[in-house]
């Protein structure tokens, strides 16, 4: 048996916009990604998220059910413009009141709450006031995550300030294949400094006020390699190291951006944006980071222009395939870069507590006519990633729990329904919930606190 420590943390993630649905319900207002969902193009069968799993509904079945399957944790998002609508000012008590039922609910099933406060849904206004790239953003989030935080953390231990800043300032504001759909590369590099300082801001107040609390964010950091070994090959990886991981993790826990990534982007922006003390309030101490992990990078130095819109200042650099089996997304399946991912991390940047807030695969998974949902693909892949876990606590990484991408299949942003990552498979057109073998298969584990050998 591989047995995993006491009191590991199991437990399933997801994020509002992909599940809750109700986007009109008790005062909330529109975000980003509904306004996004419904620009024809966006989406994949230019589907919105505007029923999605009808969760805000339907929370307390799927808190049972998450309690049947030995859940320790639910993973969840708060959405901004269902608890503050307008982006400033008083709280909306119907919003807010939506996460108290859901907390209770999750309660009573024995599983343990953890709240995001930002997971990708910017109320629209505050978009339309200028969005990450505007310094304000970053005060008017810190205002949210407070004033939920004082609304709910009498029920809530555990709290993550944003889930993937990279994806929010690159995919929304450089690609654009994200909410907002900008593709403006100076606004990108804004967007990511008012997101951290957003972070700092947020978890220095809620620490001040609540020492008790556990407040930390999650990235989504991967692994890098050159193609070759070449020189060039070699600063192609450094360059989207630098733009993936450290840009993020060096002001984060060192207070101070990377300089060579910051001279970098020195023809995109200049840096203006950071002011007076904003890398130490970015520095503001971690109980915990959160790994977003599902594939790894390689990379080369490309042909002219080949350089994808999300690597931003980094010039001409391409990603390579290495021929690696793929999930439903392209993404190739390769658990022994988690390990790597997790010993460089924790190397690199010590003395704080890791956990995986998300780690999944997406599979064509099929509704069988006996009324059962076989995904073998999906034990396996988890079953690698978690022996490639343990194999990093083995090693000296201080790692504290695993989650699932995700609970029941979703909306999966700019793929709609069209990809289905569940541990549970979700009828759309009934909306049934309908646990796939991989759910039993993640029960038992969480069950035993140990794999097979
Ligand atoms: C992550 C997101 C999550 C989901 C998975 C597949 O980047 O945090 O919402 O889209 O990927």
């Amino acid at each position: 048996m591989i047995e995993f420590p006491d009191n590991f943390a199991w437990g399933v993630a997801t994020a509002s916009y992909q599940v809750e649905g109700a986007v009109d319900a008790d005062g909330r207002r529109p975000s980003i990604w509904d306004t996004f969902s419904h620009t024809p193009g966006k989406i994949v069968a230019d589907e919105p998220g505007d029923i999605a799993n009808d969760h805000y509904h339907r929370y307390a079945e799927d808190a049972r059910l998450l309690g049947s399957l030995n859940l320790g944790y639910y993973r969840f998002s708060v959405a901004w413009p269902r608890v503050q609508p307008d982006g400033r000012g008083p709280i909306n008590p119907a919003g807010l009141d939506f996460y108290k039922r859901l907390i209770d609910a999750l309660l009573e099933n024995g599983v343990q709450p953890w709240v995001t406060l930002y997971h990708w849904d910017l109320p629209q206004v505050l978009e339309d006031a200028g969005g990450w790239p505007a310094r304000d953003t970053a005060y008017r989030f810190a205002d949210y995550a407070v004033a939920t935080f004082e609304g709910l953390q009498d029920r809530v231990r555990h709290w993550t300030t944003l889930n993937e800043p990279w994806c929010s300032a690159f995919l929304g504001y450089a690609a654009g294949t994200h909410a907002p759909g900008v593709t403006d590369p100076a606004a990108s590099i804004r967007a990511v400094h008012h997101l951290l300082l957003g972070h700092g801001l947020a978890a220095r107040a809620i620490r001040a006020s609540h020492p008790d609390a556990e407040v930390g964010i999650t990235l989504n950091p991967q692994p890098i390699q050159p193609a070759t070994d070449s020189d060039a090959d070699r600063d192609a990886a450094r360059r989207i190291d630098g733009l993936r991981n450290r840009l993020f993790l060096d002001p984060l826990y060192y207070g101070k951006y990377p300089a060579d990534v910051l001279d970098d982007l020195a023809g995109v922006v200049d840096d203006s944006y950071i002011q007076g003390d904003d890398e130490k309030t970015i520095a503001a101490p971690l109980d915990f980071l959160g790994i977003n992990y599902y594939s790894p990078a390689v990379v080369r130095q490309g042909a002219d222009s080949v350089s994808d819109a999300v690597y931003v200042g980094s010039g001409d650099v391409e990603s390579v395939a290495q021929g690696l089996p793929v999930s439903d997304m392209g993404w190739e399946i390769a658990p022994d870069s988690l390990h790597e991912l997790l010993v460089r991390l924790y190397r690199d940047y010590p003395g704080v507590p890791l956990y995986v807030t998300e780690n999944g695969i997406a599979l064509q998974d099929r509704l069988g006519a006996d009324g059962t949902v076989e995904d073998p693909e999906r034990i396996a892949y988890l079953d690698g990633h978690l022996r490639a876990v343990h194999r990093a606590i083995a090693d000296g990484v201080d790692l504290r729990g695993y989650f699932v991408w995700t609970f029941a299949d979703n909306w999966e942003w700019s793929f709609g329904t069209s990809k289905r990552f569940g541990l549970v498979y979700l009828d759309y057109p009934t909306q049934r919930r309908i646990p796939k073998s991989s759910a039993r298969w993640f029960a038992d584990v969480a069950r035993r606190n140990a794999l097979d050998t």
